[in-house]
């Protein structure tokens, strides 16, 4: 499978007593809550990936991937009142499978940005009907970066390690 250019930050929260669906303005409230948490989760990660590759390497970066990422991730999800997670059509772990709005976000984003459009700014949301009321669902794309991929990169190296 070749890498994915984008992996994703996907928001969700239920919207309770929503039976009509919320107004223009109220989406445009949550669009706006959903960029500032995943901002903050990209900015906060990629300031602790940075440093922890510096001063620890690959081995490093694991840690603040599995460790402080769902840390990082629940904080925001408090702080902002959304579910947080990280997707990747080529993930790691079993919770960064996207799920089927996910995966179709994804591949959203990464022809709207085969299209041109910046990465920075490339994201997509949804109201969403679920059996528990209606949703509404973000995915802000997360570009995947040399900084990203660096045991992939040295396996590509030396394929035996
Ligand atoms: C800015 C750069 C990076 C981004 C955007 C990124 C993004 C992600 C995302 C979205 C996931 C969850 C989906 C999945 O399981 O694949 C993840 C998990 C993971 N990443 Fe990263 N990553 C970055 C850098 C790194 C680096 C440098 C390493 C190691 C050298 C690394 C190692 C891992 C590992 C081991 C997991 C699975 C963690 C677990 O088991 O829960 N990542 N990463």
């Amino acid at each position: 499978m070749k890498v994915p250019a984008l992996i994703a930050v996907a928001l969700s929260t239920l919207l309770a007593g929503c039976a009509s669906g919320p107004s223009a303005e109220e989406q445009a409230a949550m669009v706006a809550d959903a960029r500032k948490a995943s901002g903050a989760l990209i900015q906060t990660l990629g300031g602790e990936l940075k440093t922890a590759l510096g001063e620890k390497g690959p081995e490093g970066a694991v840690s603040v991937c599995k460790v402080r990422a769902p840390q990082i991730a629940a904080e925001v999800s408090k702080q902002f009142n959304f579910d947080t997670k990280r997707v990747s059509p080529k993930n790691r772990s079993p919770a960064g499978v996207p799920d089927a709005w996910e995966a179709e976000a994804q591949a959203g984003l990464e022809k709207r940005l085969a299209r041109g459009e910046k990465p920075e700014t490339l994201d997509t949301w949804q109201i969403v009907a679920t059996p528990a009321g209606k949703q509404f669902r973000y995915a802000k794309a997360l570009p995947v970066q040399p900084l990203c991929l660096p045991v992939t990169a040295a396996r590509q190296k030396s394929p035996t390690a």
